[in-house]
């Protein structure tokens, strides 16, 4: 359940989002199983619209997970536009590519393993759009080592910035206090990052878009 809307706003907005697609459905479902963070779906469906809006040659993923968004994003770039995403944990690496050999957008997706910040230093693509969904506590880090891949008028998009609420809660549980700080630190850093034309908007998680000047 969203913690960012109200129940009854989340229950009306959801009404008009089942999910018919036989993949992602499975996908929604294992991930909810198995206790795997993937994209909410008024997000999902936030940034298919920026993809099609944009229609980026080449998209950059910080954070794969089991591939949800990479396929959602995939599905709708030209034959011959490319996703690249970056996932360091071995079990979801296997996962995302079990899933994307059967999401029939293989092509379009280089799935790639390791750790963002080591990666990212290897990269010499330009990107119309970067999303940035990792660990929280490396985002200030990601972000500063993705931001000069990102082409002018290009667009930056960042998931969790209300993160479940606690970011502007004065009450944070002792388990999300370390990652709210990291959150609300990196919020700021985002939000003045003068190259960039920033927003937060209070769409599933809390979704930053920075369009790059
Ligand atoms: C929230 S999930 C990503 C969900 C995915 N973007 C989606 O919407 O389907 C975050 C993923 O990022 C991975 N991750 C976190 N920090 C990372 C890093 N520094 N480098 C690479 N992967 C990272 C985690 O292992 C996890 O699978």
């Amino acid at each position: 359940m969203s913690k960012i809307l109200y129940p009854l706003q989340e229950k009306y907005l959801s009404s008009f989002c089942e999910e018919h697609d036989k993949l992602m459905k499975s996908m929604q479902d294992f991930a909810l199983v198995n206790n795997v963070p993937i994209l909410n779906k008024h997000a999902a469906q936030f940034i298919e619209q920026l993809i099609l809006i944009k229609r980026p040659k080449r998209v950059l993923e910080l954070g794969t997970a089991i591939a949800y968004t990479a396929i959602r994003i995939a599905r709708l770039l030209n034959n011959n536009s490319l996703i690249d995403t970056i996932e360091k944990s071995k079990d979801n690496v296997k996962i995302a590519g079990r899933y994307i050999s059967n999401s029939g957008v293989a092509s379009k997706i280089n799935l790639l393993f390791g750790e963002a910040g080591d990666l990212l230093t290897g990269l010499n693509y330009k990107y119309d759009i970067i999303f940035l969904d990792a660990d929280k506590e490396d985002y200030s880090n990601l972000f500063s080592l993705s931001l000069p891949l990102l082409r002018k008028n290009g667009i930056y998009i960042i998931d969790n910035l209300l993160w479940q609420g606690y970011a502007a809660a004065s009450r944070v549980p002792k388990k999300f206090k370390s990652s709210t700080k990291h959150i609300r630190e990196f919020n700021k850093i985002f939000t003045t990052t003068e190259s960039l034309q920033t927003a937060i908007y209070p769409i599933g998680d809390g979704l930053g878009i920075g369009i790059k000047e």
